[in-house]
């Protein structure tokens, strides 16, 4: 078997603010085409309730494999698939890999747990890497992102302001 690396995607307000409702506080399109340049190809795994925020637009999230993590035994949505343990996780990505000749060689493949709260809370202790989007804005929340200890570094950012006068930072956070 392969390595799984962890990693966790995710763009937090001021004070560690994810989502108010069910949904995220903002729009901020250049963190979308971010998340879609990062994800897309790969495995993506998320709470149900992310699931169910995902505009109808959007689900399944295109040229992905849509693990949802559930309690549910009997949970179902098209393009969607449930599991109910991290372990299910890897190894359903690792029979999707195996079953795509292209990319089953490699040695190494990523799951990119894309959230909700709950599931970073659970899979940080095992993740490698964290991609997160800073965006300068003080919104109300109800969900907030993983507390990061000193194991983590920095090593990459990238300074922006969108196109609605926001400013924002994409940084890659590494365990060491
Ligand atoms: N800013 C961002 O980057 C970002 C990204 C994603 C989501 N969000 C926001 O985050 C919020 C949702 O987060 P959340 O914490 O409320 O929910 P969540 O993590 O998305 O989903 C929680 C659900 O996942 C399932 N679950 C969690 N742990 C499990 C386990 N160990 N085994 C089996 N099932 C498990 C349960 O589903 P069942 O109830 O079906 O059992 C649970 O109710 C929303 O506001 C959303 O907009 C923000």
């Amino acid at each position: 078997m392969s390595v799984i690396k962890i990693h966790l995607i995710f763009a937090c307000a001021q004070g560690g603010v994810i989502g108010l409702d069910n949904k995220l506080p903002w729009h901020l399109p250049e963190d979308l085409a971010h998340f879609k340049k990062l994800t897309s190809g790969q495995t993506v795994l998320m709470g149900r309730k992310t699931w169910d925020s995902l505009p109808a637009a959007f689900k399944p999230l295109p040229n992905r494999l849509n693990l949802v993590l559930t309690t549910q035994a009997h949970w179902t949505a098209p393009g969607a698939v449930a599991v109910h343990s991290l372990l299910a996780a890897k190894e359903l990505h690792q029979a999707h890999r195996s079953s795509q000749t292209d990319a089953s060689h490699e040695s190494e493949s990523a799951i990119w747990v894309i959230g909700g709260a709950q599931v970073y809370a659970q899979t940080m202790s095992e993740a490698h890497v964290i991609e997160m989007t800073q965006i300068d804005l003080e919104v109300k929340g109800d969900a907030f992102a993983p507390l990061l200890g000193q194991e983590w570094r920095e090593t990459s950012r990238q300074e922006h302001t969108s196109v609605k006068g926001v400013r924002f930072r994409f940084l890659t956070m590494k365990r060491f």
